[in-house]
């Protein structure tokens, strides 16, 4: 699994992606049969980096795999087909971890509070769908979800910044000492979409005091509602990272949609929603196209940026199911979007893989594949059904009523181990960060097999001190994407 073997295999692929750059998606979004069959194939394009051993994807970050379950689990419901319903319910399962928090063994050390908030959002998904549980004697989907919720609420710090969560769970990971609007928009969704589900009014409380301590830092500005990256905790949260990514802000507007609709349509959240709408439209739509101008600019999205249209169109199919008077804004946005993103879908082994630029919108693969591109490119074209997504069910009509709201709510850091696992030193997880890739293509098949190994324990990634320290990190992405 070293640089040797990676090689070849570049070669190989150098020689034959020309011959594989066939037609893009071609999606005609007015016809059902065209829609159909563009996510058919966006679906399994996805699934060709399926791991099911460690219900996981390769070539990928644990919480890729924890976004993309909400895409199939909606596809499976939309279209009535339960080829994936359980792989979906066991990789829900799997990911848990034996205590039902999203603090697996083979993740713990490398948890990150962002991580943790995006797989009990996909919990959530399966308690608001009513997805069967696997094993009638384990948690409810609600009671993972509450785990997640209490682990990372038990992480607030007032100690710096006056509350917030980090980025990182652990101090031994280096992203503990930033706080970020991702991990904290996260926890206010999960703790937004609780208070619905439940109606208990200590969620409601959580709601409002992450809502008001992310204004008050000024991660959230509430003048024009942009969402800033986030801020070193040792500066108390005065010098802020000003990037802005699209994932941050679909995080909390789909929060603010929960919120909105659980008030009944409080004047308070809708203008909120309006806010992030509006922001939304003009700093991440480019001619109608959902884009990331920090990354597509300069062509340099690493692998975590790739997913985070994904997360925006969720957030704009959310808005829309929760606040219908969003739609005739929004779901505009979803059509123009979804049409470029399968222009994009030219690329790979089988002329289908989607890069990440749509805002292109001219038929042409940017040259980049991977799980973050096939999710968003899934996402956006799926929500052109998102009238007829499913109703979502609460406590009182879900057909499984466990809940607790103490479950797994200790926070002590001792009292989460779930394994004897010696904590790595610092030597042990070296300096900066460092991937070694292995792309594997199965040349008979359609399947594209790519590992990565990190070697430091922690991959560095995501937005995080964006304009410092990740040039080098999104030029090895880059490396890996652009093949
Ligand atoms: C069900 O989904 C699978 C996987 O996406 C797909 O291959 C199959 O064609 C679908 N079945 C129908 C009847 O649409
Ligand atoms: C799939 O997961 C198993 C268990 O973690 C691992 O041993 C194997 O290497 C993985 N396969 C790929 C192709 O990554
Ligand atoms: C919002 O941004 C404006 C200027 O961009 C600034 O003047 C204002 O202080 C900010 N608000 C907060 C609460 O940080
Ligand atoms: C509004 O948003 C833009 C882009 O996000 C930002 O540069 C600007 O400072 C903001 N202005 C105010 C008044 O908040
Ligand atoms: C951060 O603010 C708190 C309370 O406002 C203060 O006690 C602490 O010293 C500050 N820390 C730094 C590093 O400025
Ligand atoms: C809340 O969501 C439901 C289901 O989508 C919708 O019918 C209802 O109109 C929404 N409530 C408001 C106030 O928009
Ligand atoms: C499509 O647009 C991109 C970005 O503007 C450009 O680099 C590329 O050459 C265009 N391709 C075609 C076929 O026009
Ligand atoms: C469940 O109940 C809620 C109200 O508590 C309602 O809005 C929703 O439509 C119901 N869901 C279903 C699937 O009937
Ligand atoms: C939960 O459901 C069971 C049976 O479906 C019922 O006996 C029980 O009373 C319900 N509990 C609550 C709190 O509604
Ligand atoms: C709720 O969770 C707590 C902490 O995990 C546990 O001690 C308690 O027994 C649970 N309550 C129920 C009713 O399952
Ligand atoms: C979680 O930790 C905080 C701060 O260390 C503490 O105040 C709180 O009581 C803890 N909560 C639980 C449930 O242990
Ligand atoms: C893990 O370590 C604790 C404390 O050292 C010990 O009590 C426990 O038995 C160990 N568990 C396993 C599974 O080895």
């Amino acid at each position: 699994m070293k640089n040797s073997l990676l090689l070849p295999f570049l070669y190989i692929i150098s020689i034959c992606l020309p011959f594989f750059q066939v037609q893009a998606l071609h999606l005609d979004i007015h016809d059902d049969d065209s829609i159909r069959s563009t996510i058919n194939s966006m679906t399994g394009e996805l699934m060709n980096y399926w791991n099911g051993t460690d219900c996981k994807f390769v070539s990928s970050y644990w919480w890729l795999t924890g976004a993309s379950m909400t895409v199939l689990l909606n596809n499976g419901i939309l279209f009535d087909n339960n080829t994936y319903t359980d792989l979906v319910s066991k990789s829900l399962m799997y990911n848990a971890g034996s205590d039902h928090d999203y603090q697996p063994s083979d993740e713990y050390f490398n948890l990150g509070n962002d991580d943790q908030g995006i797989w009990g959002a996909a919990a959530m998904d399966a308690a608001e769908l009513n997805l069967k549980q696997v094993d009638d004697s384990s948690a409810s989907w609600l009671e993972i979800s509450q785990a997640a919720f209490n682990r990372i609420s038990g992480r607030w710090d007032n100690v710096n910044c006056n509350g917030g969560v980090r980025w990182q769970a652990f101090p031994w990971l280096s992203g503990y000492t930033y706080k970020n609007s991702i991990s904290n928009g996260l926890l206010f969704q999960l703790a937004a979409r609780l208070a619905r589900f439940t109606g208990d009014s200590s969620y409601e409380d959580w709601v409002n005091r992450i809502w008001d301590w992310s204004t008050s830092s000024g991660f959230v500005n509430t003048t024009n509602y942009s969402v800033y990256d986030g801020s070193k905790a040792s500066t108390n949260c005065t010098t802020i990272d000003h990037s802005q990514w699209s994932y941050n802000l679909g995080v909390y507007m789909t929060g603010v949609a929960y919120m909105y609709n659980y008030t009944q349509g409080d004047n308070i959240w809708k203008k909120r929603l309006d806010g992030f709408i509006s922001h939304a439209t003009s700093f991440f739509i480019n001619n109608g196209i959902a884009w990331d101008p920090q990354c597509e600019n300069t062509g340099t999205c690493n692998i975590d940026q790739t997913a985070f249209k994904g997360i925006l169109m969720q957030s704009f199919g959310n808005a829309i199911r929760l606040a219908p008077y969003t739609r005739s804004k929004l779901y505009p946005l979803i059509e123009t979007s979804a049409t470029a993103a399968a222009l994009a879908c030219s690329g790979g082994y089988s002329g289908n893989s989607c890069g990440v630029h749509w805002s292109w919108d001219n038929s042409t693969w940017d040259g980049t594949y991977g799980v973050g591109q096939q999710f968003s490119a899934l996402e956006a074209v799926q929500m052109l059904y998102v009238d007829k997504y499913p109703k979502l069910v609460t406590l009182s009509n879900s057909s499984d009523n466990r809940s607790n709201s103490s479950y797994a709510s200790a926070n002590s850091t001792t009292d989460n181990y779930e394994v004897n696992v010696s904590r790595p030193t610092e030597a042990d997880r070296g300096g900066a960060g460092f991937l070694t890739f292995l792309a594997a293509f199965l040349l008979l098949g359609v399947s594209i097999w790519a590992m990565i190994e990190d070697e430091e324990g922690k991959i560095p990634s995501r937005t995080h001190q964006s304009n410092t320290e990740t040039f080098e990190d999104k030029k090895k992405d880059e490396t890996i994407m652009n093949v």
